[in-house]
C-alpha cells in the first residue's frame, strides 16, 4: 500500500509541473493538504479564503487540482455552464466501489441524463407528500426511545428515523422485521464507509480479510443480496397501487422504452441511500444545535408549531404553513451545509470567473466558503432564519443540494423530511442543551457534522 501511495505522491508532483499556471493556493505538498482537509477541513478552508481570497487551488494525494470558487457569479458560471465541458460524474469517482458504475453521481453525458431522467418523477416536489404519514411515524417511533431528562447522542436517532424512512419510502420495505435486518445490514455499511481513509482510493483495495478494504467488499456483498432480493421481488409483483419510489423506478422507462437492468436499479438504490440517508440526517442534528445555541429561534418554533397544530398531531399536509421552520432548516444548512463543495472536472481548456484554466482540472462550487461570504450574505456568521422569510436567496448564493444539471434529486424530499421530523419533534418535546457540552464541527467521511453526536437533552411537552 506504501509504494501505491508513493506512486500516488509522485503523479500529485507530476500535476503540479503540469497545471503550471493555476490560481494561487497553499504551498504545502499535497499529502500535508490532504490531512489537513481531512482532519480539520474548515480551518483549511478558512485559512485558504484569507491568504487567498474567493479563488484559490487545493492539492490532494491522487486527485487533479482542485480551484475552489466562493464567488457567486463565478458558481452561476460553473452551473449553468455546458455539462460537456463540466463533469460533475469524474468528480466523485472515488465513490464508485460503493455505488457502481451506473450510479447516476458518477455519470456524465447522455448516460447521466438518461438515468437522471429516468429517476427524477418519484422525487416531483408534489409527490412528496405521499411520504409524509411514513415520516411522521417513523419520528415518533424513534422519539418514543429518546430517554427523558438526560443526555443522549441525537444524531444517532436522526440516523435511525431517515433510514428507516429511505427503507419504506424508497424501498418499500413494510414488514418490521425485513427493516430490522435490512436496517442493519445498511447501518454497519454506512459505518465502515463513514471512515475518511476510505476516501484514498489505495484503502479501498482488498488487502487482507480485516483490511478497511476487505470489510468494504463483505459489508457491500452483504446489503447487495438484499437489495436484488427487494428488487426482484418488486419486478415479480408490479407496482399495484404501490407507492413506493423503487415501485416506480422499476416500472419507469427511457426515451427508447427500456428499463432500467437490475444492476443499474442496485446501483441507483445504492446511491439514494448513500446521497440521502446521511445527509438527511446531519441536517436534522445540525437544526437541534442551531436552536439550541438561539433560545428565542426555539421560542418562535414551539409559537409556530402550537398556532398551526393547536396542541395537537402534526398533519403533514399542513407543514408547509410552518414558514419559520423551513427558514431554520434552509438557514442551518447554510451554516451547516453537510456537503462543503461539490465538484466539476473540465473537459476542455475554459475560463471561469475571468481565470482561464486548463482542461483536467476541477472547478470547485465552494458551498462552506460562498455561505459565508460577507458580500452574499451580510453578517454571515449570524444565524438569521428571517434571511429565508422574504424572498429567495440566489441559487449561486445559497447551494447546500448543489446546482445546475446536477442539483441534489432529493431536495424536496429532504426539505419535507426535515420539516415533518423538526414539527413532529417540536409539537411533542422541549429539546435542552446537554451540560457541559460543545459541539463543534467534526468530518464524517465526505459530510461535515455536529461532534459527539450532537448529545441534546429533550423533556416530554405536555
Ligand atoms: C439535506 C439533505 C441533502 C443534501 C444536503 C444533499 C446534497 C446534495 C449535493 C450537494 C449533491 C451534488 C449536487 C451537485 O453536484 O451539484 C447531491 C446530489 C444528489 N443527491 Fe442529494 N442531498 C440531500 C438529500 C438527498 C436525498 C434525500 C436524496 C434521495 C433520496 C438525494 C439524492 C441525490 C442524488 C441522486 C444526487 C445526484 C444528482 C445528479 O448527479 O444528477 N439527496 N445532493
Amino acid at each position: 500500500m506504501l509504494e501505491h501511495l508513493a506512486e500516488r505522491a509522485a503523479g500529485a508532483v507530476r500535476a503540479r509541473s503540469r497545471y503550471p499556471r493555476l490560481p494561487a493556493g497553499p504551498p504545502e505538498p499535497a499529502a500535508l493538504q490532504t490531512a489537513q482537509w481531512i482532519a480539520r477541513p474548515t480551518r483549511f478552508l478558512e485559512r485558504c479564503r484569507a491568504r487567498y481570497g474567493r479563488v484559490f487551488t487545493m492539492r490532494l494525494i491522487a486527485q487533479e487540482p482542485f480551484v475552489s470558487f466562493s464567488d457567486p457569479d463565478a458558481i452561476k458560471e460553473i452551473f449553468t455552464g455546458s455539462p460537456d465541458a463540466l463533469h460533475a460524474g469524474e468528480a466523485n469517482v472515488v465513490l464508485e466501489p460503493i455505488l457502481g458504475e451506473h450510479s447516476v453521481l458518477l455519470l456524465d453525458g447522455p448516460r447521466h441524463l438518461r438515468q437522471r431522467r429516468l429517476l427524477l418523477p418519484p422525487f416531483h416536489g408534489q409527490r412528496m407528500r405521499a411520504y409524509g404519514e411514513t415520516i411522521r411515524e417513523a419520528t415518533l417511533r424513534s422519539m418514543a426511545g429518546w430517554p427523558r431528562g438526560r443526555p443522549f447522542r441525537a444524531h444517532d436517532r436522526t440516523q435511525a428515523i431517515t433510514l428507516e424512512v429511505i427503507q419504506r419510502a424508497v424501498f418499500g420495505i413494510e414488514r418490521d422485521d425485513e427493516i430490522e435486518t435490512f436496517g442493519r445490514a445498511l447501518a454497519s455499511l454506512l459505518d465502515t464507509i463513514a471512515n475518511p481513509l476510505l476516501l484514498i482510493p489505495a484503502v479501498q483495495t482488498d488487502l487482507g480479510p480485516w483490511s478497511p478494504g476487505a470489510i468494504l467488499a463483505r459489508r457491500l456483498a452483504e446489503l447487495d443480496a438484499l437489495l436484488f432480493a427487494q428488487i426482484r421481488a418488486r419486478q415479480r409483483e408490479g407496482r399495484a397501487g404501490r407507492e413506493d419510489i423503487l415501485s416506480m423506478l422499476v416500472e419507469a422507462v427511457d426515451e427508447d422504452g427500456a428499463r432500467m437492468t437490475e444492476q443499474e436499479l442496485r446501483d441507483e438504490l445504492m446511491t439514494l441511500l448513500v446521497a440521502g440517508h446521511e445527509t438527511t440526517a446531519t441536517s436534522l442534528a445540525w437544526t437541534f444545535h442551531r436552536l439550541l445555541e438561539h433560545p428565542e429561534a426555539l421560542a418562535r418554533a414551539y409559537e409556530e408549531v402550537d398556532a398551526v397544530f393547536g396542541g395537537g398531531p402534526i398533519d403533514p399536509d399542513r407543514v408547509h404553513e410552518l414558514r419559520w421552520i423551513d427558514a431554520v432548516a434552509r438557514e442551518t444548512l447554510r451554516l451547516n451545509p453537510v456537503l462543503p463543495a461539490v465538484g466539476r472536472r473540465l473537459q476542455t481548456d475554459l475560463r471561469i470567473g475571468g481565470v482561464d484554466l486548463p482542461r483536467g482540472v476541477v472547478a470547485l462550487p465552494n458551498i462552506y466558503l460562498t455561505h459565508r461570504d460577507p458580500r452574499a450574505w451580510p453578517e454571515p456568521e449570524r444565524f438569521d432564519p428571517s434571511r429565508f422569510l422574504d424572498g429567495k436567496p440566489s441559487p449561486y448564493a445559497f447551494f447546500p443540494f448543489g446546482g445546475g444539471i446536477r442539483r441534489c434529486i432529493g431536495m424536496a424530499f429532504a426539505l419535507y423530511e426535515m420539516q415533518v421530523a423538526l414539527a413532529t419533534i417540536l409539537s411533542r418535546l422541549t429539546l435542552l442543551p446537554a451540560p457541559g457540552a460543545r459541539v463543534r464541527l467534526t468530518r464524517r467521511a465526505i459530510t461535515f457534522a455536529p461532534s459527539e453526536g450532537m448529545p441534546l437533552v429533550v423533556r416530554d411537552r405536555r
